[in-house]
């Protein structure tokens, strides 16, 4: 392919299983590439996706789009249009800092690890409820669990957790950028009626504290008003959007990964503490994303010589960046043991941005594998994996395992 022929398509078949071939290409000749379909120029560098992410001028809020189109007005709409507007991942930086330096304590590592136990009850729950046979899907094993976990945190009740679990797959559906109108009414009636259900819970901790986030936060918000209800329902739809796909499809690939290489695996299980770099080194090796994060530039600028005009939007393409050469020594190579494994946390983004629920993400991934390989410990792999569309994520359906030989 010759560099005037090439045409990037993150939705091309194929590309979800192998992007690789197409991010040395924007690597090697168009690191800021415009992709006229998505309407947005897209960053392939280590170095620029680093920058972009800390960069003030750019802005993640919608609104600052030129293409900005608002949501369909709909009656019982207003919960989720409130959450959307007070929503930590598109508030305007002062309250921004002011949601972050309030919640950011709830989400520290000592927080985080209480929930390592119940994720591995709820790893291990999953596991007994497999069919019997020699081969598992472990692709399926993993589904619900990041989302039950925020719903732990959030100290859900069981009845409700159903409830819950229904509302948090509206509220990612809703993200698709492929929707028919009336799917998109449909989903917003969803998650209408979710935000409604969390605001009741909201009123109950108010009245009957535990030691959940919710009543950690609601203590915040009476102590000096300084979080509002709708941004309460705005972290809760965006520990959705952010923490439940985006873990899920991680574990996936820590899977994959690991299976491709069973001597790595191997360590991984005489030595269960690598399991936090085994998953720091498949968001790398396999990023989980078809694109990254969007914003939106606040002014005219350029990014290695390219004009970027106030109000176009600019996407990182993490993927590409995780295996450039410049950052990464043997970027196709995965490796548990790389020296500059540090750095792959880029994929946790960078900034004032940076994910809230890093230290959840790397418990469970943690969690997650060992209850696993303690169940399964001759695992290998029994055939390929399979994906599925998707808009934003490399959704992998399958993962055909031999448990037992
Ligand atoms: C492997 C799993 C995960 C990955 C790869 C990931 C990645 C990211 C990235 C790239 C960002 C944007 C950073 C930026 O724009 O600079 C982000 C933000 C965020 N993440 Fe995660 N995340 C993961 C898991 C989680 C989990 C488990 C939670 C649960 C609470 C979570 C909650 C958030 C939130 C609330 C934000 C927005 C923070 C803000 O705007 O200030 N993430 N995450």
């Amino acid at each position: 392919m010759t560099a005037e022929s090439f045409s990037f398509n993150p939705y091309t078949p194929g590309h979800n299983v192998d992007p690789v071939p197409a991010y040395r290409h924007l690597l090697e000749h168009a690191p800021v590439y415009w992709w006229a379909r998505g309407q947005a120029f897209l960053l392939s560098k280590y170095q620029d996706v680093v920058a972009f992410m800390k960069d003030p001028r750019f802005s993640r809020a919608p609104r600052d789009s030129r293409n900005y189109q608002p949501p369909p007005e709909l009656p019982g709409n207003e919960l989720q249009r409130a959450a959307s507007d007070n929503s930590i991942l598109s508030v305007a930086p002062a309250d921004h800092l002011r949601i972050r330096r309030l919640v950011n304590p709830a989400f520290s590592p000592r927080a985080m690890e209480r929930l390592s136990e119940h994720t591995r009850q709820l790893t291990r729950e999953a596991l007994a409820r497999l069919p019997d046979g020699d081969v598992v899907n472990l692709a399926a094993v993993v589904n619900d669990i990041p989302l039950r976990v925020i719903g732990r945190l959030l100290a859900i009740p069981g009845p409700l957790e159903p409830a819950f679990l229904e509302f948090a797959g509206c509220r990612t559906a809703l993200l698709s950028p492929t929707l028919t109108p009336e799917a998109r009414i449909e989903l917003l009636r969803g998650v209408g009626v979710g935000y409604e259900a969390v605001r009741g819970l909201i009123a109950e901790r108010r009245k009957q504290p535990g030691d959940d986030l919710l009543s950690v936060l609601i203590h915040h918000e009476e102590q000096g008003a300084r979080l509002t209800e709708p941004e309460l329902l705005g972290l809760v739809g965006a520990m959705i959007v952010a923490g439940s796909d985006t873990t899920l499809h991680t574990l996936r690939f820590m899977f994959l990964d690991l299976l491709q290489h069973p001597e790595q695996l191997l360590r991984v299980r005489s030595s269960p503490p690598l399991a936090r770099a085994a998953m720091d080194e498949s968001l790398r090796f396999n990023n989980l994303n078809l694109l990254g994060n969007p914003a939106h530039a606040l002014e005219d600028l350029t990014i290695r010589g390219v004009n970027i005009e106030r109000g176009q939007t600019v996407i990182p393409l993490t993927g590409a960046a995780s295996r450039d050469p410049e950052a990464f020594e043997r970027p196709d190579e995965f490796d548990i043991d790389r020296p500059d494994l540090a750095r792959a946390a880029f994929n946790f983004g960078g900034g004032p941005h940076v994910c809230l629920g890093v230290h959840m993400a790397r418990v469970e991934g943690e969690a997650v594998l060992q209850t696993v390989l303690e169940r399964f410990p001759e695992m290998s792999l029994a055939g390929d994996p399979q994906f599925a569309p998707h808009g934003y994520f490399r959704v992998m359906c399958d993962l055909p395992v031999r448990v037992r030989s």
